[in-house]
Order: C-alpha cells, then sequence, then structure tokens
C-alpha cells in the first residue's frame, strides 16, 4: 500500500529533549550545571521513560508530566542538584518550550504539500504536546496531536498504536511511524506500521524482536520514503 499517513514521536523526535537542559546551563542563574548538564538531560530522560514503562507494566498510569516531573528529581538527586528548586522549576518550564530539529517545519510542509495526513503519537499529555507545537509553530503543518492520555498506557502498548487507525480510518501498512526511539520504531513494526528509526547520535540496535525498516540520521530522508 502507498503510505498515506505520517506519525511522529514527539520528544526526541520532532522535539529535542536535550534542549532544556542546555538551554538552562547557558543562563547565569544555572551555572550548577554548566558543566554537567548533559548527564542530568541523559538521566531525565532515561528515568523519564523507565517509568512510563514501569507505569504501564504495574497498570499505574499517571500522565506523562507527572513521569517527566519523578524522571527530573531522580536525575537532580543523583547529580547533587536535589536542592535546587530554582533550577528545577526552570527545567521543567523549559519542557514546554523544546525547540525542534532545525528540518522539521520544511519536512512537514512538504509532506503536507503531497496531501499526506502527519500526525504526532505522544506519551505527552495533550496540553504538553500542544505547548511544543505552539512553540515550534508547526501547528500548521499538522493534522492532530494523538495523546496516549486517551488509552491511559504508555508506549508500547498496542493500544496507543490504535489510535492511528481510529483517528484516520486508515490501514496499519499506509503509515509510516517515525521515532528517534529505538525502542518504539522496533515496537511499531511489530504492530504493524512501516518504520523508520531516526538515529541521530549513531546509537546501538535495541535487542528485541522486532526491527525498523529504514534508519535514518535525521528527518530529511523522510518524504522520500513515503514517496513524495
Ligand atoms: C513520546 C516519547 C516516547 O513522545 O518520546 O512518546
Amino acid at each position: 500500500m502507498p503510505i498515506t499517513t505520517c506519525v511522529f514521536d514527539a520528544y526526541g523526535t520532532l522535539f529535542d529533549v536535550a534542549a532544556a537542559a542546555r538551554q538552562a546551563a547557558s543562563e547565569p542563574d544555572f551555572a550548577a550545571i554548566r558543566d554537567d548538564w548533559p548527564q542530568v538531560a541523559e538521566h531525565w530522560r532515561l528515568k523519564q521513560l523507565q517509568y512510563s514503562w514501569l507505569r504501564a507494566v504495574t497498570k499505574s498510569y499517571a500522565d506523562f508530566w507527572t513521569v517527566t516531573q519523578d524522571g527530573l528529581d531522580w536525575a537532580l538527586e543523583k547529580t547533587g542538584h536535589d536542592g535546587d528548586a530554582a533550577l528545577r522549576a526552570r527545567l521543567l518550564a523549559l519542557y514546554w518550550e523544546l525547540q525542534a530539529y532545525a528540518e522539521v517545519p520544511q519536512m512537514l510542509s512538504t509532506l503536507k504539500a503531497a496531501g499526506l495526513n502527519t500526525a504526532i503519537l505522544s506519551n505527552g499529555s495533550p496540553e504538553m504536546l500542544d505547548g511544543a507545537v505552539r512553540s515550534a509553530g508547526i501547528e500548521d503543518v499538522l493534522d492532530v496531536s494523538l495523546s496516549v492520555q486517551s488509552v491511559g498506557i504508555f508506549k508500547p502498548d498496542a493500544s496507543v498504536y490504535d489510535l492511528v487507525g481510529e483517528h484516520f480510518g486508515c490501514a496499519k501498512d499506509e503509515v509510516l511511524f517515525v521515532s528517534s526511539n529505538g525502542w518504539d520504531a522496533a515496537a511499531a513494526s511489530g504492530y504493524g506500521f512501516r518504520t523508520a528509526w531516526v538515529n541521530r547520535s549513531n546509537e546501538p540496535m535495541d535487542r528485541l524482536p522486532w526491527k525498523p525498516a529504514d534508519v535514518l540520521r535525521d528527518l530529511i530522508g523522510i518524504p522520500a520514503l513515503a514517496g513524495v
């Protein structure tokens, strides 16, 4: 089947999740993380994801904003910044206005101009996704942001991927699903989507029963993969 619908993970794929810690570290008030902001960002991201999976397998859903704050609290304690309430507040505020990767607006415009459906499918709560989409200025080139909040479980539960067909009425093999999270792209392959893993930092392939169909270094090649 030709691709009719391009669906993107949000955090790490369209939006640069390291941007919050990088930005805070560049501000005089938050010089405390000038040297170790990459560790803060990495621990924050990994714990946020671990908590999402643990909450999924234990059926104890809380929205992604809660999980994001819990992950940050762990990361700040791990890196010795847990007493810094102003830093915590600044990092959380920046998470609502993450930068999109440079190629995102043009890539989405190309897909829309070719008549394809475009969407976000994310763990993020609807409010978080609205904030990020607005701050990146890409609301006109996205048809919809689909949030796991409506099913009350995180990726890679299949009910999350079901949201795409339910919204667009399309078959699985008409969907190109794009994620920078290797496990997300792999699981979406297992689900039946055509998939692309955006591997910006040359990470090893996740050892899972499924593999992404394509691996790219950035999002520039997505329209070509979608047949545009
Ligand atoms: C998301 C996370 C997994 O946006 O990056 O769903």
